[in-house]
């Protein structure tokens, strides 16, 4: 396993430990950030679980180097159009602020390190966010309804 998934790893183990789950923190900033954006949510609960539960694993999966991050990211950025033309900066606020979110969460495990190895695999996650939407706009040009 590369260095960099076994620290993702271990701060993975010691947030199951703590018991917190992520998503309540994680909206609470998403949607104060951008609170125009919270009617988009039909379902929160449902929502909340599965957007950060993917967004975590895309992390870890880009850490191990596995194939399948791209067409999860692509796909899930295709989908996401039906939600509205979501900005990049939204896109990066979501992944930021869960890496910030889990840095609170985990307290003085959180070292400068660890952040350092979340925060790179943050960006390679909103590089591929950027690719993706720049291809599927270019492939499948938006209509005025999309
Ligand atoms: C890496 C970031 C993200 C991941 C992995 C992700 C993942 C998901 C997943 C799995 C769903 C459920 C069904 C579906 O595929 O449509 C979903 C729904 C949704 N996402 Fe995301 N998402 C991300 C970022 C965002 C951002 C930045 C926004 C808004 C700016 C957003 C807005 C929504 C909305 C509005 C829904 C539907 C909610 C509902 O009907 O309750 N997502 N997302």
């Amino acid at each position: 396993m590369p260095c960099y998934a076994k620290v993702m790893e271990a701060s993975l183990t010691r947030l199951a430990d703590t018991g917190v789950e992520l998503r309540h923190g994680l909206y609470q900033r998403f949607f104060a950030a951008y609170p125009e954006r919270v009617a988009a949510f039909l379902c929160p609960d449902a929502t909340s679980r599965r957007m950060t539960d993917e967004t975590l694993q895309i992390l870890y999966g880009l850490a191990c180097e596995e194939d399948w991050v791209w067409t999860l990211v692509a796909e899930l950025v295709a989908t996401h159009r039906s939600y509205g033309d979501l900005p990049l900066a939204e896109y990066d606020g979501f992944v930021d602020l869960l890496v910030e979110e889990l840095g609170q969460t985990l307290g003085a495990q959180w070292t400068p390190n660890c952040a350092a190895v979340w925060q790179r695999q943050a960006a390679r996650l909103k590089a591929m966010i950027a690719k993706a939407r720049a291809d599927w706009d270019r492939i499948l040009p938006r209509t005025a309804a999309a």
